[in-house]
């Protein structure tokens, strides 16, 4: 029986993030450049039925039924078995690796849950469409963090760049031009569940205040389609910029990021925002074609741990 991949890219959030928890609608476009990949090998060794996991990214590798029931890489196998339903599974190794950077907010989680339920349903002869896919992983997202929007495994699934909102059918961008983006990393990470839950507290401390600026976000990120659509630099840029001074107040924000965001903007970038959960994780800045390499040696000297730049082109990316 031959080896078994499964591959999910990572994914950035535009505009949105955090607002999106509270029903307003969030941009998100996958990254290709970073994956998550699962490898499935049917194991002699293992007696039937066995599953023996490994990752060893984070030295683990041991038996899936070692694990806690609600341990992501559990979750995702047992879910993806349910739904499945074999009467007998044979015994297999699945080992994981990602290049995605963790708790940084280029959906490693989601990407790593993807890869595993890819790789899982067509070595058991079922391959899941995405539609599936992303709703197993939403699963799986829960046990990281109690309350994801969706929104992850919404962009990784689907592999194109996403208008979400909440509990509503997805739509996906029509990109007529292409627009450059650089993401950087601050290398500092914090979990997505941490902050999402300090904006809960702030949101319960002074509901009409923190409604008020998550209707500010949503109504950026509906500018911002037409204006991504279009390729219009200038105008998303003021909106991410925009997006950023709300973000602050949200207090998702930190010294490090903001230099960051600084270091891109006096290079000449459109516009530049924290990506994803915040207080650490990735910024992004939107740049014109000729002004790539000088913003990212900015963003290098302001001391960005890792850049990737991409191009969201016809709703695609390289
Ligand atoms: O940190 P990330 O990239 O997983 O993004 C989280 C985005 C939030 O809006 C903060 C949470 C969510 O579930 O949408």
């Amino acid at each position: 029986m031959p080896i078994i991949f499964g591959k999910a890219p990572g994914k950035i959030i535009l505009f949105g993030e955090h607002a999106v928890v509270y029903g307003q609608p969030a941009i998100a476009i996958p990254v290709n450049r970073v994956n998550a990949t699962a490898k499935i090998f049917p194991d002699l060794n293992i007696a039937s039925g066995g599953i023996q996991i490994r990752a060893l990214d984070i030295n683990l590798d041991c038996h899936l039924t070692d694990l806690e029931k609600d341990h992501p890489l559990r979750k995702a196998v047992d879910l993806t078995l349910k739904r499945i339903l074999l009467k007998q599974t044979p015994a297999f190794t699945i080992q994981i690796e990602s290049e995605i950077p963790v708790a940084a907010g280029m959906g490693s989680s989601a990407a790593v849950a993807i890869a595993m339920i890819r790789a899982l349903s067509a070595f058991l002869g079922a391959p899941l469409p995405a539609d599936e896919i992303s709703s197993l992983a939403y699963e799986v997202e829960k046990c990281h963090h109690g309350n994801p929007s969706g929104i992850d495994n919404s962009v990784i699934a689907y592999q194109r760049p996403v208008f979400f909102i909440r509990g509503k059918p997805i739509r996906f961008l029509d990109i007529k031009k292409p627009t450059h983006w650089i993401i950087a990393d601050s290398g500092e990470k914090t979990p997505t569940r941490e902050t999402v839950s300090a904006v809960s507290v702030l949101h319960a401390s002074n509901t009409q205040y923190y409604d008020s600026i998550f209707e500010q976000m949503g109504a950026i990120t509906q500018e911002a389609q037409w204006a991504l659509s279009k390729g219009d630099v200038i105008s998303l840029g003021g909106l991410m910029n925009e997006n950023q001074r709300l973000l602050e107040l949200l207090d998702v924000s930190n010294p490090h990021l903001e230099s960051l965001i600084q270091a891109a903007r006096s290079a000449g970038a459109a516009g530049a925002k924290l990506s994803g959960g915040g207080r650490g994780g990735n910024m992004i800045a939107l740049v014109q074609p000729d002004n790539i390499n000088v913003v990212e040696k900015a963003l290098q000297n302001a001391g960005a741990q890792q850049t990737i730049t991409t191009i969201l082109a016809e709703g695609r990316l390289p």
